[in-house]
């Protein structure tokens, strides 16, 4: 029993560098809740391009923003999925991780409006408590209180080689070249808000595999 139990832990980093499956051993070592908020993101631009808007209307997708119902609930499949991703009722889990979705998501995540309401959204779910929530700028914006802060950093060349590997698994016929090109410009777009807490414990996955991580991880939390 973990006696002083942190509400929260949170971890952010940049596409790839291993959050979600880090995230996904903490959760469930801890019994928390496993919480993507990236998910939000990709749920509106799903919704954006499903709907055929103009991503370069930000009133439209700020109204967007706030008229979708975006669930994220525990796994109603077992096909892989590590939780499931509700837009108005609709299954969309493996719909956001469509190659337009990661192209658009930057985009459509750049608006400070559409970032105020997905934040909004997320942190209601972040003070229920009891959560591993993943993401870019949980640690400095959306939970800054938070007494546990990862930032897990990995090489261009790992991260791409991940989602390589995840793409080739879903039938994608991308190159390594494509995909690192792909990442390298996402980094550039989604700089401004993937800078470490300054409470943060930076760790680089390229060294560790994610068992270790998690094993150096528990052994900070007990310690708080
Ligand atoms: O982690 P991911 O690739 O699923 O994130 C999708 C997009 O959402 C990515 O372009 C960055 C953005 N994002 C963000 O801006 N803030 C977050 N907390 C999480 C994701």
């Amino acid at each position: 029993m973990h006696m002083k139990q942190p509400a929260i832990i949170t971890i952010d980093g940049p596409a790839g560098s291993g959050k979600s499956t880090l995230g996904e051993l903490l959760a469930r070592r801890l019994d928390y809740l496993y919480f993507d908020t990236g998910v939000m993101y990709r749920a509106l631009t799903w919704a954006a391009l499903e709907q055929r808007l103009d991503l370069n209307d930000v009133t439209l997708l700020e109204y967007t923003a706030r008229s979708l119902h975006i669930e994220v609930t525990a796994p109603i499949y077992t096909d892989g999925r590590q939780y499931t991703v509700l837009v108005n009722g609709t299954d969309v889990t493996w719909l956001i991780r469509d190659p337009d979705v990661d192209r658009a998501v930057s985009r459509v995540s750049s608006y400070p409006g559409v970032r105020a309401e997905l934040r909004r959204q997320q942190r209601i779910i972040g003070q229920q408590g009891q959560v591993v929530m993943v993401g870019r700028d949980i640690g400095t914006v959306v939970m800054p209180d938070a007494p546990l802060k990862i930032y897990l950093q990995a090489s261009l060349e790992t991260r791409a080689q991940r989602r390589l590997a995840q793409l080739r698994q879903r039938g994608s016929r991308l190159s390594l070249e494509q995909v690192c090109a792909d990442i390298a410009r996402r980094d550039a777009l989604d700089q401004h808000v993937m800078q470490p807490a300054t409470d943060a414990i930076v760790l680089c996955s390229d060294e560790f595999a994610p068992e270790e991580e998690v094993a150096y991880i528990l052994a900070l939390f007990d310690n708080l």
